[in-house]
């Protein structure tokens, strides 16, 4: 937990007053959002759109102020975890479901910021389990078809039920196992009839930031678009 905190505390340190910001998910996001709460409670004015049900509560408890996501007409900054991530900044997110909105919030941002510590990169995407977010209404047959093309897809159950986003929908986590062939991943699984949104994050982020052991890496991002 302390590569995953400082990590996320050095990323607000990219926090300027007056910033609309997307608040990521997950137990790294945890430390970024008690420093935002830390810099509101000391005077800076911001504002903040979650990308998730246990975002919005954690910044509720840390007295951030909230705006939905169709109030807003920009979003400077998104900082959030990430699952996996390879050199050329391919990445699997969604490890904690909340990938539809981390999605939109990252595509809506000037700038965005993934913070981890250091088991999250690696050569090649494709070992965590890809999630894919699936509407309920037919879901068996999204799942048969990601059958017929190999992917290996599991339901996610969560306290032995079907496990719910914040959409009202379904996880199908896909165990590849090995390195993902991108385009032929977006051709067939992003076109399927029922699924919402894919975990898979191509070259989306401007900056990581990684706890280690021996403290924090910031490594920017100068692939371009
Ligand atoms: C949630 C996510 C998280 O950002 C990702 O799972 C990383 O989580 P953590 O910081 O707890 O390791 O994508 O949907």
């Amino acid at each position: 937990m302390e590569k995953k905190r400082i990590a996320g505390q050095k990323s607000t340190e990219y926090i300027k007053d007056g910033m609309i910001l997307g608040l990521g998910t997950g137990s790294t996001a945890y430390y970024m959002i008690k420093e935002v709460g830390a810099m509101v409670q000391g005077g800076m004015n911001l504002k903040a759109v979650a990308t998730s049900k246990s975002t919005e509560n954690l910044a509720k408890e840390f007295k951030i102020p909230l705006v939905p996501i169709d109030k807003v007409d920009r979003i400077d900054l998104a900082i959030d975890g990430v699952d996996e991530i390879d050199k050329e900044f391919n990445a699997i997110k969604g490890g904690g479901g909340a990938l539809f909105r981390e999605k939109i919030v990252d595509s809506l941002a000037k700038e965005v910021i993934w913070i981890m510590d250091d088991s999250k990169l690696v050569d090649r995407i494709g070992k965590f389990p890809l999630p894919v977010e699936i509407l309920p209404y037919g879901y068996k047959h999204v799942i048969r078809k990601l059958e017929s093309y190999s992917l290996n897809p599991v339901i996610r159950i969560q306290d032995d039920k079907f496990f719910i986003t914040d959409n009202g929908n379904y996880i199908v986590d896909l165990y590849i196992g090995n390195p993902i062939n991108i385009n032929e991943f977006y051709s067939k699984v992003n076109v399927i009839t029922g699924v919402l949104e894919t975990g898979l994050f191509i070259n989306t982020c401007n900056r990581i930031i990684v706890g280690t052991d021996t403290g924090v890496k910031v490594i920017e991002n100068t692939l371009g678009d």
